[in-house]
């Protein structure tokens, strides 16, 4: 199937000299949601601005629905709705004119049932004739997608949606976000919560210093990156790690109680069974037993600090 967005050979160089996007190649498919992620200044929202048109590419296409960002501007931008980063709207607004104006400037006709639908899913009804600067924080970061979505986008972007966000409103804006999705919606975003991001993502693109180094289902990233261990809490405390065992990678605890055995989750089940075996050959018995799996955080971490 065509993908819903492509970006060949995406170059930014700012005014400035900074090489801030370098080469960003990337397809995303209808329906799915992409997380974008990287530290501070990686070049996330440079990329999402240029998708939007907000920022010229130095050089590279882009294509949203078929159509080419730059020659095909209008039916391009009509497709995607943006949730941007700094929060921008009128103050002295109401939400509902906010939302109505913002589909206007799609040159879209007005649909109230549409608004009252958007401000509704967003909780924000019962606010729709209050002012902007009156709305609480995580309020006007509603506003803020209720106006992206107001002319009804195929592709929405949000760059970091729940940044300075409550826990509870972070998961009510990602319930809104699955339902979107749901509805056809194709979502790429930006988050430095891992968790949101390991939570709701189908693929995962890592940005570093402008360069997309990765790019996974989310599945097969924390199958292959992760490393997972496998802890026995031993029946008897062990003085050391006894030779038997000496070809397996093992902590002991300090009070010989616990014995870890580290992995790779290369989707490998036959790595632990002959550990297990050897365990029982060498005499040791164990109470209880337990695995960990590596958090998208630690993978994120530990890929961001690579050397370049
Ligand atoms: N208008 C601009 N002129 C010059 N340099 C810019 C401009 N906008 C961004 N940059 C630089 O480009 C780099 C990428 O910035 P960008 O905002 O895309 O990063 P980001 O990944 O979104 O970071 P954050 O996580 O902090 O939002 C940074 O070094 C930034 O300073
Ligand atoms: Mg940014």
């Amino acid at each position: 199937m065509q993908p819903i967005l492509s970006l060949r050979g995406v170059s930014k160089t700012y005014a400035t000299g900074h090489a801030a996007l370098k080469d960003v190649s990337l397809e995303i498919a209808r329906g799915e949601i992409f997380a974008l992620l990287g530290p501070n200044g990686a070049g996330k929202t440079t990329l999402i601005s240029i998708i939007c048109g907000l920022v010229t590419p130095t050089a590279g296409t882009i294509a949203a629905g078929g159509h080419d960002i730059i020659r095909d501007y209008r039916a391009a931008r009509s497709l995607i709705g943006l949730v941007p980063q700094e929060l921008t709207t009128d103050a002295f607004e109401t939400v509902r004119a906010t939302v109505r104006l913002s589909r206007g400037l799609f040159g879209k006709a007005p649909a109230e049932a549409h608004v009252e639908k958007v401000l509704r899913d967003l909780s924000l009804w019962e606010k729709r004739d209050s002012r902007i600067m009156t709305l609480s924080g995580g309020m006007k970061r509603r506003v803020m997608i209720a106006k992206a979505l107001s002319h009804e986008p195929q592709i929405l972007f949000l760059d970091e949606p729940t940044a300075g966000v409550d826990v509870e409103l972070r998961r009510d804006m990602w319930r809104v976000i699955r339902d979107l999705r749901d509805n056809g919606v194709t979502i790429i975003l930006t988050t430095h919560y891992l968790e949101e991001a390991e939570e709701m993502a189908d693929r995962i693109g890592v940005i570093r210093n402008g360069e997309l180094i990765l790019v996974e289902r989310k599945e097969d990233l924390m199958r292959t990156l992760g490393r997972k261990e496998l802890a026995l809490q031993l029946a008897a405390p062990l003085a050391e790690i006894p030779a038997a065992l000496a070809r397996y990678p093992l902590a002991l605890s300090p009070d010989g109680r616990r014995l870890v055995y580290t992995y790779t989750g290369t989707g490998d089940p036959t790595s632990i069974s002959p550990f297990l075996q050897d365990v029982a050959a060498a005499g040791i018995a164990f109470t209880d037993l337990d695995t960990e799996q590596s958090s998208l955080e630690e993978i994120f971490v530990r890929l961001v600090r690579a050397d370049a």
